[in-house]
């Protein structure tokens, strides 16, 4: 329906002008914010920036809860700043989806609201150290498979945020895989966390990419705007050919006992998460949904009297400037 609306908002828009912006996309030139854009371009930017960032601000949620728990005073410091690395990377997103009109107090309110969706892993949780080292691998891993082609998204805001993101990224990927090296070589009971850590982590994580390409509402449109360079099943199957290597070379074995080499494509043939309960945990019903919007609703009714203090001091600022002049 999403996707009607997108067609139908595109079609309204002058065809001149929207056979001039297509041009300008196929000719790889980016789109500024001060360009004349179609509606619905402009639109499914909002979202897809708008649930990237609010990704990144949830993300900081399963991981901060074990910054008091980490075993060492470097693992600590280490995931201390790369939770803040999150942080900082929804602001960049934030700013990017400003740039197209949507102030991030909007966005806020549609996330904390439930209107808006954040990425369907924060609705899992961590329960242990080992899961730690199994979201840096798998997760982040995910999130800059994706990531990386979005370097060269047609939105130049957004196409800058996330040059600097992926950069971030990789640190965070190589510091889960660190853990979970850790984990693998330690003792009998530390293998099987980080086994039990895989085995829990593995389909969620591959649902990350988004639904199978037959589902997917927005994969074509966007791909011509180049809002998405990739689809969700080609991210998918390069992130399960990178996985695999690194899995046996930590000696554990990913869930999936369809999980065959194929030499005709080039590529692992592997078991589909289970969908509906990918749609399941779209609509709200996954093991945290609730934990993880009550917590943001918290974190925002708690920073109100920082908001409205700055709020006062920027209107007092105001005043007296308008008084002197
Ligand atoms: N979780 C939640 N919702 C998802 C989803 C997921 N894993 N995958 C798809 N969806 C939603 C879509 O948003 C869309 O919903 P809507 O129409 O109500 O907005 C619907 O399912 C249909 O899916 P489509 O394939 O048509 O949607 P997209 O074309 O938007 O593709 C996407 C989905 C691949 C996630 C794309 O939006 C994208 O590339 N987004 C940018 C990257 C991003 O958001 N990453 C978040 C990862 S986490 C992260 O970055 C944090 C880091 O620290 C680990």
């Amino acid at each position: 329906m999403y996707a009607q609306m997108i067609k139908s908002e595109a079609t309204t828009d002058d065809p001149e002008k929207l056979k001039e912006f297509q041009a300008r996309i196929d000719d790889d030139i980016k789109v500024e914010p001060r360009d004349w854009m179609p509606e619905g371009y402009r639109k499914t930017l909002i979202r897809q920036i708008g649930q990237h960032a609010h990704s990144e601000i949830v993300g900081q949620l399963p991981e901060g809860n074990w910054i008091t728990r980490a075993p060492t005073l470097e693992r600590k410091m280490i995931l201390l700043a790369k939770v803040q690395d999150e942080a900082g990377h929804g602001l960049y997103l934030y700013a990017a989806a400003e740039t197209l009109g949507v102030s991030r107090d909007d966005l806020t309110e549609q996330l904390l609201s439930g209107k808006m969706k954040y990425s369907s892993i924060f609705n899992y949780a961590t329960l242990n150290w080992a899961d730690i080292g199994a979201v840096g691998w798998l997760v982040d891993g995910a999130a800059i498979m994706n990531q990386v082609p979005l370097q060269r998204t047609s939105y130049g805001p957004y196409s800058r945020a996330m040059i600097r993101i992926c950069k971030e990224e990789s640190f965070h990927q190589r510091q889960g895989y660190d853990i979970m090296m850790k984990m693998a070589q330690g003792t009998e009971a530390q293998k099987k966390m980080a086994q039990d850590a895989l085995n829990r982590l593995w389909y969620p994580s591959l649902m990350m990419f988004g639904p199978s390409d037959a589902d997917s509402v927005h994969s074509t449109q966007n791909m011509a705007w180049k809002i998405k360079m990739n689809t969700n099943d080609e991210l998918r199957q390069k992130f399960v050919d990178q996985t695999v290597p690194q899995a046996e070379y930590l000696g554990l074995t990913i869930p999936d006992e369809n999980l065959t080499w194929n030499e005709k494509k080039g590529g692992y043939d592997y078991s589909d998460p289970d969908w509906s309960e990918f749609f399941d945990v779209l609509k709200g019903n996954g093991p945290c949904n609730v934990d993880r919007l009550e917590a943001r609703n918290k974190a925002w009714d708690d920073g109100a009297w920082v908001r409205d203090g700055l709020m006062a001091h920027a209107e007092k600022k105001r005043a007296a400037k308008t008084a002197a002049e």
